[in-house]
């Protein structure tokens, strides 16, 4: 299941390269990586390791549907091909070519707790930089307007955060239903009712089970275990120490993202404990 198939395997196999029947969309931070994982331990679920960028990026989406199908793993007919690309949730062209790809495809995004993502958002960009011996501020120095002492709404990591704005962009395309959110914090803590859900959404049979998941101690997170030779923790880079923020950003942020995040739970029909 893992590696690439071999001539001799597709054609005996019969085995296929096919589009997406569902796409991760986002949202960045949210744990795009770990819910994809996590869903290719359902036998009927086949995964795009890499992040294709295909409707985002313009030079890729010119290249045309067949280069993107291409890119896909091969599967079974009956199986399900599964890819994420988190930038799509917020790239403005993004819906309409989807739609236009396919207009009854399901949608799955991943959010956390707003505050939490944008942080998280911050440590992986300051990560980067650090790389490449750039400089670099402090996060509460990017998400403060320092004129106003205010939230900077033209910060990246915060405007992402504005998940309702988002998701608005989309729904002129696809009605609500075609959305499953998954909540991002739970499926750190507790993995296995997040992915039944999402099972349920992609009308799947139930296959994910508690032996698919042990939590690693080591790692801090859970692990996945295919089966009784296989199994693996994400990457080092997913669970990243997040450095300490002045409370009174992190109050301000609380307070910026509230109406928000009411919106998205009017519009999603799911509630969070967001503060
Ligand atoms: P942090 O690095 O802030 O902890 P994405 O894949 O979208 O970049 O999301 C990364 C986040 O996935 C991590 O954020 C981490 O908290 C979360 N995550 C969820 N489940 C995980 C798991 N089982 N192993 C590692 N990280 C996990």
């Amino acid at each position: 299941r893992k590696g690439n198939a071999t001539k001799e395997q597709i054609l005996l196999h019969n085995l296929v390269q096919q589009l997406p029947k569902a796409i991760i969309i986002g949202v960045r931070k949210g744990g795009t990586r770990a819910l994809l994982e996590m869903l290719n331990l359902h036998p009927a679920v086949v995964k795009a390791s890499q992040e294709i960028h295909f409707f985002d990026n313009d030079e890729n989406y010119a290249k045309g549907i067949e280069w993107y199908r291409k890119k896909m793993p091969f599967s079974h007919p009956h199986q399900i091909t599964i890819e994420k690309s988190p930038a799509y949730f917020i790239t403005d062209e993004v819906p309409e070519r989807i739609y236009k790809m396919n207009s009854s495809i399901k949608l799955l995004i991943i959010v956390r707790e707003p505050t939490t993502r944008a942080i998280s958002d911050y440590t992986q960009v300051l990560e980067g930089k650090e790389r490449k011996n750039k400089t670099y501020y402090k996060f509460e120095k990017m998400a403060m307007d320092s004129n106003t002492c205010e939230v900077n709404t033209k910060y990246k990591a915060v405007r992402t955060s504005i998940y309702t704005k988002h998701l608005e962009r989309w729904l002129k395309y696809f009605p609500i239903e075609q959305f499953h959110i998954v909540d991002g914090d739970r499926l750190i803590t507790e993995p296995l009712p997040e992915l039944q859900l999402v099972e349920r959404f992609l009308n799947l049979p139930p296959r994910i089970s508690q032996y698919n998941l042990y939590f690693n101690a080591t790692r801090g997170f859970y692990c996945l275990r295919f089966n009784i030779v296989f199994n693996k923790c994400l990457a080092g880079s997913k669970g990243r120490i997040h450095p300490e923020v002045d409370l009174s950003v992190i109050t301000k942020l609380h307070k910026f993202f509230h109406p928000f995040n009411q919106k998205f739970y009017q519009i999603t029909g799911r509630t969070f404990n967001w503060p």
